[in-house]
């Protein structure tokens, strides 16, 4: 069977939608659980960004050795050169330089002739080959470009060097059948097409990004750029789960292997939520949290009889296993320990010890714990680890009638205490007036969400906000029984966030 390249963009295009930037110690962790997940590909990032975006893909790099690692380059001499600066020191260094091809975007967005854009497409990958081997080249809005003009740019780009081709459907546009179309037309009309891989890069603007991306298989295409949570641009890219577990359940039809290690696929997901802040909502193939949920009794029904007859995954084989010891009040260390290494977490002794406290005040106020409860706790505690400042204490009074009031005490990047105290519309208003008192950067609450992790009226609640400043967004996500405390993390977060990216 022809194994499928899983070629994944999380940290690069996925970074790009709209609210979702990641710290460079949240791409380190993001990239370390892609390692494990199995992906051949990580694309890191783009390097001309920031200096801080380069330094987070060179650590990368430094660090996360099986993989490929990716950095992506406009056409561009200092692009590429950053890009190569960002992953030389990769066991596997790879550059991805794009140029756009498309009638509409050369004339309105570039202003040059199709001369120049094929010229610079050349130059630029023989540039980037003068630094490495592998070298991948995507000629973006590819589905809408002229498709001789097409051929001419792959012919060139891959007499210059490239190793891989990628073919972007970046607006959303295509349909399977007419991108199916599209990929035989290569095939058959660039010459020296056998000597590069052929890849995909779909996105999801019409929800056909999946669909997309795998009809392209049969064509010959054997590149899938995705990812995780289908997160990206606009509506997103081709979502890894999806691509993947297609391909496993429906082996039959779909003849290809991926190295993807599925079990690994709903803990990945979580994390990339987790730190992104973006929401996986409840329908979602594959990681929502319905997805392998029946409500109807008929259904229940037969899947109390036999699994198969309404679920055609198993929910283990994606890592939704729930454990039939659950932890409660009367485990002890040990116990908690093993359940965390089952579940895939290696903590350090002082992680542990300070994850194992939070566990024991969850479990003094709720019965069984899950799975989910103790990976909310875990990323609680995980959280507070690079934190500028760090709440201590919050405390409401509220009610009706009454003036909602709140007291925070927190402490400063040199361990002082502050403390203060502030009067709002309701209780998280109060709270976030509060925080404001002591941490002083302006910045505009956009966005405000809580959900509950698990089941039950003793659940943990998980409060996901976005807050705005001088232009740019930041995430901030924060777990507690108490939607008070959650809500006060969650600002904390995302102010720390915002802190620590203007260093
Ligand atoms: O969507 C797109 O065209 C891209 C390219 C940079 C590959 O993301
Ligand atoms: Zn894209």
């Amino acid at each position: 069977m022809d194994k499928v390249v899983i070629f994944d963009t999380t940290l690069r295009d996925g970074e790009q939608a709209a609210g979702a930037s990641l710290t460079p110690d949240e791409k380190m962790e993001i990239a370390t659980q892609l390692d494990k997940l199995g992906v051949d590909i990580i694309e890191a990032g783009f390097p001309l960004n920031s200096r801080e975006e380069l330094e987070a893909i060179r650590q990368i790099a430094n660090e996360v050795r099986r993989p490929t690692i990716c950095a992506l380059a406009h056409a561009r001499p200092e692009a590429v050169d950053a890009a190569w600066e960002a992953v030389r020191n990769a066991q596997h260094p790879r550059i991805h330089v794009f140029l756009s091809s498309s009638e509409v975007h050369i004339l309105h967005q570039l202003k040059k002739s199709r001369d120049e854009i094929l010229q610079a497409s050349r130059d630029m990958v023989a540039r980037a080959k003068g630094y490495l081997d592998d070298v991948e080249f995507s000629p973006m809005d590819a589905t809408r470009t002229e498709p001789d003009y097409l051929y001419q740019i792959l012919e060139a780009v891959i007499d210059a060097g490239a190793t891989t081709v990628n073919i972007p459907d970046t607006v959303g546009y295509t349909i399977p059948q007419e991108f199916c179309n599209l990929i035989d037309g290569i095939f058959k009309k660039v010459p020296n097409i056998d000597r590069a891989v052929v890849s995909v890069h779909c996105h999801n603007d019409l929800g056909l990004a999946v669909a997309n991306s795998l009809a392209t298989l049969d064509h010959g295409v054997r590149q899938i750029e995705c990812t995780v949570n289908g997160i990206g641009e606009r509506a997103g890219n081709a979502s890894l789960e999806e691509i993947v577990m297609a391909i496993k359940t429906r082996n039959d039809l779909l003849k290809y292997t991926t190295d993807i290690d599925a079990p690994q696929i709903s803990k990945t997901s979580r994390l990339v939520s987790d730190l992104t802040g973006m929401f996986v909502q409840p329908n979602k193939a594959i990681v929502g949290a319905n997805a392998f949920r029946h409500e109807s009794g008929i259904h229940q029904d037969g899947v109390l009889k036999e699994r198969t007859t309404y679920e055609i995954m198993d929910p283990e084989s994606v890592g939704l296993s729930e454990t039939a010891f659950p932890l409660g009040k009367l485990s002890g260390r040990h116990a908690f320990r093993k359940r965390l290494e089952e579940l895939g977490y290696d903590l350090e002794d002082a992680e542990l010890h300070r994850a194992f406290a939070a566990f024991k005040d969850l479990a003094a106020k709720k019965r069984n714990l899950t799975d989910r409860d103790i990976e909310a706790l875990v990323a609680e505690e995980l959280r507070t680890v690079s934190e500028t400042y760090h709440l201590e204490h919050v405390q409401v009074f509220c009610g009706d009638p009454g003036m909602p009031t709140a007291t925070v005490r927190m402490t400063d990047p040199e361990g002082q205490i502050l403390s203060d105290a502030a009067q709002g519309t309701g209780p998280v208003d109060a709270v976030y007036k509060a925080i404001n008192r002591l941490i002083d950067v302006p910045n505009e609450l956009i966005e405000f969400s809580v959900k509950s992790v698990t089941e039950g009226i003793d659940a943990i609640g998980e409060v996901t906000i976005r807050i705005e400043s001088e232009g740019r967004r930041y995430a901030g996500r924060g777990a507690h029984t108490d939607v008070i405390v959650a809500s006060a993390r969650a600002y904390m977060n995302a102010l720390n966030r915002l802190l620590s990216s203007k260093g």
